[in-house]
């Protein structure tokens, strides 16, 4: 790893359009993952969707395909929303803290996460999501700044830049930890009934 800190590139100076958003974070290399990647995962869903979904980071079938939760773990986001949200895929939007894949699926440093969320906040700016879930406890740590255990924090409606922010756990660690599925479909009730609040 060189250990010369990434670049860094301001929220502000990026684009207000999603599609010409998506042509630079494509083209992006100012970190280390962007060596070792074999395609950018922009995040996919709809362009208005009033919920958002952000995970950690890409790993092997979404660096393979170039889009987000499509591994195991992706199907079981997918049943989540499907089967429990009662709503379609398509009409969220699914996004992660970095673009790239992690070697070895590691947690990205924080300097990989300084490079690549701007890109994340102006989706967020973009899109205009009533609801944000963070999926996981880096993606609410990167989001929020605050490090409680996503255990602890779970399935409250939390304010994040005016909008709902609730975490949730990471469909990986509901796989590793099927006992905790009861308590990620109590917080999926939560997140339904604030859409229909919403909607
Ligand atoms: N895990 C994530 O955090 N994001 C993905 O896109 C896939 C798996």
């Amino acid at each position: 790893m060189n250990p010369i800190e990434s670049k860094k590139i301001a929220t502000d100076t990026l684009p207000d359009d999603l599609e010409a958003l998506k042509k630079i974070v494509l083209q992006c290399h100012l970190c280390n993952l962007a060596k070792t990647r074999k395609n950018v995962v922009f995040g996919e869903g709809n362009p208005e969707a009033k919920l958002m979904f952000v995970g950690e980071g890409p790993g092997a079938t979404e660096d393979e395909t170039g889009r987000p939760f499509v591994g195991r773990a992706g199907q079981l986001l997918t049943k989540m929303i499907e089967n429990v949200l009662e709503i379609r895929r398509s009409e969220v939007f699914i996004a992660n803290i970095v673009k790239c894949r992690p070697p070895n699926n590691r947690v990205p440093t924080p300097d990989e996460v300084a490079s690549c969320i701007p890109y994340l906040f102006k989706q967020i700016e973009i899109v205009n999501p009533k609801i944000i879930v963070a999926l996981g406890s880096t993606s609410y740590r990167h989001l929020t700044n605050d490090k409680t255990p996503i255990s602890k924090i779970r399935g409250k409606k939390l304010n994040f830049q005016g909008r709902i922010l609730i975490p949730t756990f990471h469909p990986s660690f509901l796989l590793r930890n099927p006992s905790k599925k009861k308590e990620a479909y109590e917080d999926l009730l939560t997140i339904k009934e604030l859409l229909c609040e919403v909607s």
